[in-house]
């Protein structure tokens, strides 16, 4: 069993959706909340992921975090304030939602310091999550499936989100000439020009993630599944330039872009069984985006000298059988993951006994369990 060493050892929530105030304290070691429904398992998690880049495991609204009835004295409308180990060293990071002059914007804390986006977070604390939302994934949107693949791909590449910014910013200004004018062609070219840059550097790297996933989860037999994913949709990296200035007037028309990477789709096979995860029961489903997941956090740890990420993962047992739960828990402990997990049935996670830290929920208190 391998020691976690990037973990999260120290957790303040304030004012913090279903918590006015609570301090955890915990050791590398996995953790466990169990509890029954409502009494604020979930609430914990999120506030974990806010000390990752982006809006968290949620994806809520900064201002729904905010503690709706009675608050303790703060300064911040919430705040989530952590110390976390990495390697060897200690690092404080504190986020927030702050108000000011009459609007609310979130803060970001490094050791003291601000921060200058929550994105310096990510140098700092990589962490990957599953949650019940989740098992939606393969029968939902697109738009869904290439969130998630994104934030693979930010795990190994940390130039990513830049590239999409950029990206979505020429593609947006486009779209506006295109629906308002001035139809300028040396306008559009740049922006056009500044699409393909931005856009090819997003498709390869989500190639490059793409296939060093499939070598991880090739790799490795085990209880879950095989996966191997793929790109849908990609684009034509030498030909994007010339595609989106073919497609300007059937853009006009349409009201959207109609080439490029905001399009790709990621799809996933169940290899075994020779089919689509949009075919697979949804236990299976489950199945396939654990296998995604430890595959990802295994490459990241190999990535990063043995740092496993963070795992949060939300009624992760919910659909698994025994023997995947423990498979699961084994891997987790093989990895040195510090995963922080739920579930309503403290019984189900038995085969974690004194290697985790148990923590009883109820009614947004926690209390250490052995
Ligand atoms: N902004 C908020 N203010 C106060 N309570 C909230 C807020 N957001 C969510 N809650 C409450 O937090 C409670 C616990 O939620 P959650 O952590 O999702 O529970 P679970 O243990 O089932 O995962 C819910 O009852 C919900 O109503
Ligand atoms: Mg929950």
């Amino acid at each position: 069993m391998a020691q976690a060493r990037l973990s999260v050892n120290r957790l303040g929530l304030t004012n913090f959706r279903s918590y006015a105030s609570v301090e955890i304290a915990v050791e590398t070691a996995p953790v466990v909340m169990a509890g029954p429904n409502g009494a604020g398992k979930t609430n914990v998690l999120d506030a974990i992921s806010l000390l990752s880049p982006g809006r968290g495991l949620r994806g809520a609204r900064l201002g729904e975090h905010t503690r709706q009835g009675p608050s303790a004295a703060s300064e911040a409308l919430w705040a989530v304030a952590a110390t976390i180990t990495r390697g060897g060293e200690s690092y404080d990071i504190g986020t927030g939602l702050v108000s000011a002059q009459g609007s609310e914007r979130r803060q970001v804390r490094l050791n003291g310091a601000p921060a200058s986006s929550s994105a310096d977070l990510g140098d700092v604390v990589q962490m990957l999550w599953l949650t019940p939302a989740m098992d939606r994934l393969f029968l939902e949107s697109a738009s869904g499936r290439r969130k998630f693949l994104d934030r693979l791909v930010l795990g190994f590449d940390s130039t990513h989100a830049r590239s999409a910014t950029r990206y979505e910013t020429a593609m947006r200004e486009r779209a506006r000439l295109l629906k308002f004018g001035p139809r300028d062609s040396a306008w559009l070219d740049g922006l056009e020009a500044e699409m393909t840059q931005a856009g090819i550097a997003m498709a390869l790297a989500r190639r490059e993630t793409v296939a060093r996933l499939n070598r991880a989860l090739a790799e490795r037999g085990g209880a879950f599944p095989a996966a191997q994913l793929s790109l849908e949709a990609d684009i034509g990296a030498e030909s994007l330039s010339a595609d989106l200035a073919r497609a300007r007037m059937r853009d006009a028309e349409a009201g959207r872009t109609t080439v490029g990477p905001h399009l790709t789709d990621l799809a996933v096979r169940h290899t075994q069984k020779r089919s689509d995860a949009r075919q697979c029961s949804t236990g299976e489903q489950k199945a396939l985006l654990i296998s995604i997941v430890l595959a990802d956090a295994r490459e990241l740890s190999r990535a990063r000298g043995g740092l496993s990420p963070i795992l949060l993962l939300d009624e992760i047992v919910a659909h698994l059988d025994g023997v995947r739960r423990a498979a699961l828990f084994e891997e987790i402990l093989d990895l040195g993951a510090q995963a922080w997990m739920t579930g309503t049935d403290i019984e189900m996670f038995a085969p974690l006994k004194n290697r985790a830290q148990l923590f009883r929920v109820a009614d947004s208190h926690l209390h250490a369990s052995d």
